[in-house]
């Protein structure tokens, strides 16, 4: 059975690894990966951590792409890529532009599709924007749903996907992360021992402009009225982000701003970090599990397990929730230990192989 697994982006590719490392051990698979290249340079780094080398490259990003353009081309490319290739099962996993233009490719061309991660949704279209539209879109075209939770299984069942076509697996990020955070694992950066270290992420396209002015500003003003902060913040690339980032945050004695991390790096930016600010989906998976508390830079989530969990919380794009919320963990040891606790709603490690598991039982079906 020929598998071709997809990843266009950072994420992507983290979340996938542990598949294609998993279906590559399967010696009647034949598992090619293509890299879309949505992500260039992040996309390289993940893979070059995990040894995986793409069988195929599309090599789509373009400096500042639109979600239009970045559609179109996609979708050009994988109808070409797809046509010549012939495979039998195609999986990609989340909710980028990437995995929506792959599933429809896929329904065009009639090649079963699964969805890792699937069934993740806030149901509002425009926030995540524009990822809840991408994973309704995979959603309805998948033949295999691999959803990580309950509840992300509960959400396809509400969308009248069959129950026999759902999976709950696990996220996949767990398996990832697992395989290599048993240990404290180097940072080279000039990081100040002495001081509590927050760490911030953001990229989410609704925050573009305003919000994420605000979010700058918070990170700013929590530096300034905790002399015992360090912060950093390895800033993503995209050029809606990264050149307000520098304008207001760049400088700064506590804050250190830097390019992106490589996976190994960032894991261990996250186990010595006291607090965590992002508006990730996959921080909000592995913070939890490293026992790391998240303040979300979102209003709302698809990861709802970690904050009915109580170890997330929501605080939105939103100067003085941020501050406020950050404030409490930083100042109160009894409101930080009731968020820091070590729990791992998302999964166990196992999904890579029970999604290996469910492709083997389909392929013997097939023989
Ligand atoms: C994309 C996904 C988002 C995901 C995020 C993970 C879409 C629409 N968005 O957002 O769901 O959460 O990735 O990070 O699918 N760039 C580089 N080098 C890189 C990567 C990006 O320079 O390695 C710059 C380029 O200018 C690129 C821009 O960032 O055009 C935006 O990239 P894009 O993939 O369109 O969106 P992201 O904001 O990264
Ligand atoms: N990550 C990384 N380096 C960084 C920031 C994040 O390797 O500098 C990893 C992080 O561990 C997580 C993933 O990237 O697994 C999250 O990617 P991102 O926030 O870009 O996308 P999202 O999860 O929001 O789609």
């Amino acid at each position: 059975m020929k598998i071709i697994c997809v990843a266009g982006t950072r994420p992507e590719a983290i979340k996938m690894a542990p598949v294609i490392l998993e279906l590559k051990k399967n010696k009647s698979f034949d598992v090619r990966v293509l890299a879309t290249a949505q992500h260039r340079q992040m996309l390289d780094q993940v893979f070059a951590v995990f040894n995986i080398v793409p069988d195929i490259d599309l090599d789509i990003m373009q400096p500042n792409q639109s979600l239009p353009t970045l559609t179109a081309r996609l979708l050009l490319k994988l109808d070409e890529v797809l046509q010549l290739e012939k495979p039998d099962v195609v999986l990609a996993q989340g909710d980028t532009t990437t995995v929506m233009t792959v599933a429809l490719a896929c329904f065009y061309l009639r090649i079963p599709f699964g969805h890792i991660e699937a069934g993740l949704r806030t149901w509002d279209m425009e926030n995540p924007f524009p990822e809840e539209m991408n994973r309704v879109v995979a959603g309805r075209l998948a033949k295999w749903h691999f959803a990580p939770t309950e509840s992300s299984r509960g959400n396809l069942l509400k969308e009248n996907v069959s129950p026999e076509k759902i999976w709950v697996t696990g996220n996949t990020v767990i398996d990832a992360l697992q395989s290599v955070s048993a240990v404290q694992l180097p940072l080279d950066l000039p990081i100040d021992k002495s001081k509590r270290l927050i760490l911030v992420t953001a990229h989410r396209r609704e925050n573009f402009g305003l919000p994420y002015i605000e979010i700058c500003k918070a990170v700013k003003h929590i530096a300034d009225k905790n002399s015992d902060v360090q912060i950093l913040y390895p800033v993503h690339p995209n050029p809606n982000v990264k050149e307000t980032a520098y304008e207001l945050l760049d400088g700064h004695p506590q804050i250190i701003l830097c390019p992106p991390l490589d996976y190994l790096p960032f894991v261990a930016a996250m186990q010595r970090a006291h607090i965590i600010l992002s508006d990730s989906g996959g921080v909000q998976e592995e913070a939890p599990a490293l026992g790391k508390p998240v303040l979300v830079l979102r209003c709302e989530t698809e990861r709802p397990e970690a904050v009915d969990a109580g170890v997330v919380k929501l605080v939105g794009p939103n100067f003085d929730a941020i501050v406020k919320e950050c404030q409490l963990l930083l100042d109160s040891e009894e409101a930080y230990s009731a968020v820091a606790r070590g729990v791992s709603p998302y999964g166990d490690g196992k999904a890579a192989e029970r999604i290996h598991k469910i492709l083997s039982e389909y392929a013997a079906q097939c023989a």
